[in-house]
């Protein structure tokens, strides 16, 4: 039944009604279960209303909804709404996901002309069929749609797309045709459609960064910045990464497209004006519904696949691209420093800072970096040395000179923004104009021309100046006294607070573990000198406590969950203990700080003995090293009573005592830092590092997922090598000495390894010197536990005895994803990979130690 006019007004009244009750956008008031169906209730409101309400400025056209009344599709994926993605100060038409917890965009009408106040916005069909959004106050039109037939009615389709229909119900506008920074399934990429980043994560206008189809030949696909200061012609466009050219399978640049997953691409009319490029999903467990998944650009200019976990309620992402969010071509605008960090990119360099701070803030660093001080050219101006760094834009002019000199000759132009000097060739390169993407090089870096900027010296100038400096200072220098002594004195009453509420629930069930004060970890750790590394979940620091035993400080960042969550996690964690499992010795929670301390592991992680330029371990290092993993991972597992899934089994994590005894970090932090853990997923080298494809497929996580990467790490172990080393890529990404064959590990090392050819695989460091059989049950092993399918992958209970030679390995079969992602073949559908007609009988039915996962089910 289609809404008649008289209904729809009805309900319009209603709602305005019932705004002024509630302007909660979460919390929806009328819920119809999909766009042209209106509950009971509403029907007969409208039936006793229907005579009276004559309103001549709505009679013409359709209101569909105003305020918070969100519009649903059929099966409740997606919602059309207003909403308000800052502190409710501007709203937006839009539609977004229905079914999680986490609000997420996906499409945005009037992306740049926001509503101010959303009480008398609605939004209507208007008389002539479009879709407008007007400000019922004025009666203006904010935004309307472009379509030139009229259209009668609109629908929010399941996917996602909200499409206008005419009388006859054809389609006449569709929102899939205009998106914004979200490509979902379904959606094209056409010469006419790209996809452009919200300007900031809180500002839906348009951004510097776009997807599209490149020109002129149509036969890739590109992410290009828009230097908005320009004009908007292809002159200021700047593409700083590709797909490379299409091979009818897939981009040269993204090999990993022809993995015959979820996902189904298509590429129509390549190499013509006509070309368009999409994708459908497809699900895994047949009959199942795919999971949601989409592909943004998102405002630092990375495009991104995510796939939503119901179990975690967590996007994952599991590919972005470039990898290195420092090639975005002007991410921290002028004189900004890059350093990659995922939420905190960009900073300024010393005696600079943000053009503008609120912008900053909110990670839109587009506007760069700027002078401290007054900003007066010529006066009071030095250099400061940044080092060797990467850079883009200046003019250069290079000339051989004393860095005085170039320094001299940098002062006297206002212009000039820095220069670069090599001490060894004395050669100079002063740089004019703008300085973007500066970042750090490589160890390996053969270049050696230290970056000096100009920057402004401290204000020495006038005299009353300073004096007026020196009066403001007394009275801020007062100011801030007493205020200092006011918070001192009611930080000190809550601290007392707090300390009495914590000596009331003091009793901490886990003996052992130490409750450690800021102020003491900030000494242990001599002010967080000593840098170990940088996780995931934050920055790791070596400290020395005073029974002078040495320990590994790990500084969460951003940490989900209160208080009270992050004891009862540390509490699990502090309860596990197992010979190959890093030992929690305590931590701190205190106001936003929280902090684990670990035992201090003298070996470091395994990641270190992998890199060309590592130690080797000798084989009785390694075999040691994969049954002591192996061994922690089961621990977690099966045996200890609050048995999890690590979900980030890794070399990084897995560090070796002084005995090189391997040791398993990072357990448990997965649900510490609740849904911010995706990351750690997503800044590993390359997309099929260690993440097991069910993760991928949005299924629920079991143990065979932690099997899977131990198989993948077993690999880089028996190889000595990392599996990923560098993707001969179209845009240069350096395929190494390894050859295009071995670029990733481990589809080649499986097939040598299925062969019985397990010489080909072991590190060539070892040379003849390991036990064969050893070697040859650790790499079918591996390739058991990097089955596609988790069934066939076995139990760490089942791999401990695997390797220890108690139960005999069998030849696995070839894990089909990996070998597809290499041998470049295209969709064979997702029903050939998944079904195992011919293979092997799977470890799960024939293995008694095995627990029930269905009743036991570990948490993450
Ligand atoms: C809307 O939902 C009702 C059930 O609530 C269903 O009967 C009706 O067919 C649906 N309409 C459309 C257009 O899907
Ligand atoms: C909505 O769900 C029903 C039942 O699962 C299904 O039959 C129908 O095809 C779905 N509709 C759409 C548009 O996906
Ligand atoms: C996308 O392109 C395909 C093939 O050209 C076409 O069949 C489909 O209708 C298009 N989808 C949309 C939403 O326009
Ligand atoms: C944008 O254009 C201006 C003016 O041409 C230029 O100075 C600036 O370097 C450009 N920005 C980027 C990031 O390319
Ligand atoms: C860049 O390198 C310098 C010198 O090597 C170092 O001090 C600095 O911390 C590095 N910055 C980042 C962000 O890595
Ligand atoms: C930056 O954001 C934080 C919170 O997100 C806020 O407390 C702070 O005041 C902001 N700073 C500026 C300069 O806007
Ligand atoms: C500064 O240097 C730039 C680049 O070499 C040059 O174009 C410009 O004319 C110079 N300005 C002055 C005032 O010398
Ligand atoms: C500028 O003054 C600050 C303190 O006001 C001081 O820390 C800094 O070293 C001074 N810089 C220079 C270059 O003199």
């Amino acid at each position: 039944m289609p809404p008649s006019p008289f209904l729809l007004i009805s309900i319009y009244l209603l709602n305005f009604l019932l705004l002024s009750a509630s302007k909660s956008l979460t919390k929806p008031i009328i819920s119809s279960p999909n766009s042209t169906h209106i509950s009971k209730k509403f029907e007969r409101f409208a039936e006793s209303t229907r005579k009276s309400i004559k309103l001549e400025s709505l009679q013409r056209s359709q209101v569909i909804f105003s305020g918070n009344t969100p519009i649903f599709s059929e099966n409740r994926t997606f919602q059309l709404g207003f909403f308000s993605p800052g502190q409710n100060v501007r709203w937006y038409l839009g539609i977004w996901y229905a079914s999680i917890p986490t609000p997420t965009y996906v499409w945005v009408a009037n992306r740049e002309k926001p509503i101010k106040n959303l009480s008398p916005a609605t939004a209507e069909i208007s008389e002539n069929g479009k879709l407008v959004i007007v400000d019922q106050d004025s009666r203006t039109i904010l935004w309307e749609t472009s379509n030139l037939e009229k259209a009668v009615e609109f629908k929010l389709l399941e996917q996602g797309n909200l499409v206008l229909l005419n009388d006859e119900g054809k389609i006449v506008w569709q929102s899939f045709d205009f998106p914004t920074d979200t490509w979902l399934p379904g959606m094209n990429l056409s010469i006419q459609q790209c996809l452009t980043s919200w300007k900031s994560s809180s500002d839906p206008a348009p951004g510097r960064y776009s997807v599209r189809l490149n020109p002129p030949n149509y036969g890739e696909i590109a992410l290009v910045y828009r230097n908005g200061s320009v004009g908007n012609s292809d002159s200021n466009s700047y593409t700083y990464w590709t797909t490379g050219k299409w091979n009818g399978n897939s981009f040269d640049g993204v090999p990993e497209m022809t993995i015959p997953y979820i996902y189904k691409f298509e590429f129509g009319y390549p190499f013509t004006p006509m070309a368009v490029f999409g994708y459908t999903v497809v699900s895994l467990d047949k009959g199942a519904k795919p999971p949601l998944t989409r592909f943004i650009v998102d405002h630092t200019g990375q495009l991104k696949q995510f796939t939503w976990s119901f179990q975690t309620e967590y996007w994952n992402m599991f590919w972005s691209q470039p990898d290195n969010l420092c090639r975005v071509h002007g991410l921290c605008g002028n004189l900004g420093f890059c350093s990659g960090r995922p939420w905190n990119p960009c900073k300024c360099l010393n005696g600079f800072r943000p053009v503008n701070d609120v912008s900053w803030n909110e990670s839109d660093f587009s506007e760069g970096c700027r002078l401290e001080g007054d900003g007066n050219c010529g006066q009071n101006e030095g250099f400061e040395e940044v080092g060797v760094v990467r850079y883009e834009g200046p003019k250069v002019v290079s000339f051989s000179s004393s860095r005085s000199k170039c320094e001299s000759e940098c002062l006297s132009n206002c212009s000039c923004v820095g220069l670069l000097h090599n001490a060894r060739s004395n050669l100079c390169k002063n740089l004019y104009g703008s300085l973007f993407n500066i970042q750090n090089l490589t160890l390996d870096s053969t270049i050696d021309d230290n970056l000096y900027v100009k920057v402004q010296r401290n204000n020495t100038g006038k005299k009353n100046k300073k004096k007026m400096a020196v009066f403001i200072g007394m009275i801020c220098g007062i100011l801030v006294i007493l205020s200092l002594g006011t918070i001192n004195l009611l930080h000190s009453r809550r601290r007392k607070v707090k300390k009495r509420k914590g000596d009331e629930d003091g009793v901490f069930p886990v003996t052992n573990l130490r409750v450690f004060s800021y102020k003491e970890l900030h000494a242990v750790t001599r002010g967080f000198s000593e840098k170990l590394g940088h996780g995931g979940f934050g920055a790791v620091f070596r400290g020395e406590l005073s029974d002078s035993s040495l320990v590994a400080v790990k500084r969460l960042e951003r940490p989900g969950g209160g208080e009270k969550e992050f004891r009862a996690e540390v509490c699990t964690i502090g309860n596990i203990q197992h010979v190959n499992l890093v030992r929690l010795r305590g931590f701190c929670s205190e106001d936003s700080h929280r902090l684990l301390v670990y035992d201090y592991m003298p070996n470091g992680p395994l990641s270190v003995y992998l890199r060309r330029d590592g130690q080797n371990l000798s084989w009785d290092v390694r075999f040691q090293v994969a049954v002591g993993m192996a061994r922690g991972i089961a621990y977690l597992h099966e045996e200890c009573r609050n048995c999890i899934i690590h979900c980030d089994i890794k070399p990084e994590n897995i560090l070796l005592d002084q005995d090189f005894s391997a040791k398993v970090s990072d357990f448990g932090l997965a649900k510490l830092i609740g849904r911010d853990y995706s990351r750690v997923l997503a800044t590993m080298r390359g997309t099929w590092g260690y993440v097991a494809p069910e993760w991928i497929s949005g299924v629920a996580i079991t143990t065979k997922a932690d099997v899977y990467s131990y198989g993948m790490t077993l690999l880089e172990l028996l190889g000595g090598r990392r599996n990923v080393a560098g993707p001969p890529s179209a845009s240069g990404g350096g395929g190494g000495e390894c050859g295009t064959e071995k670029w990733f590990f481990p589809p080649w090392a499986a097939r040598q390894l299925i062969a019985g050819n397990v010489t080909a695989v072991v590190d060539e460091q070892l040379g003849s010197a390991y036990d064969k059989a050893e070697a040859e049950r650790v790499g079918l092993a591996a390739v058991w536990c990097i089955q596609d399918d988790e069934s066939m992958r076995p139990t760490m209970g089942m791999v401990v005895k695997m390797l220890e030679g108690v139960v005999e390995v069998a030849v696995p079969p070839p894990p089909k994803l990996i070998q597809a992602l290499v041998s470049g073949d295209s969709f064979r559908g997702v029903e050939h990979i998944v079904s195992y007609g011919d293979a092997p009988r799977s470890f799960d039915d024939n293995v008694p130690t095995s627990i029930d996962l269905k009743d036991s089910q570990p948490s993450i």
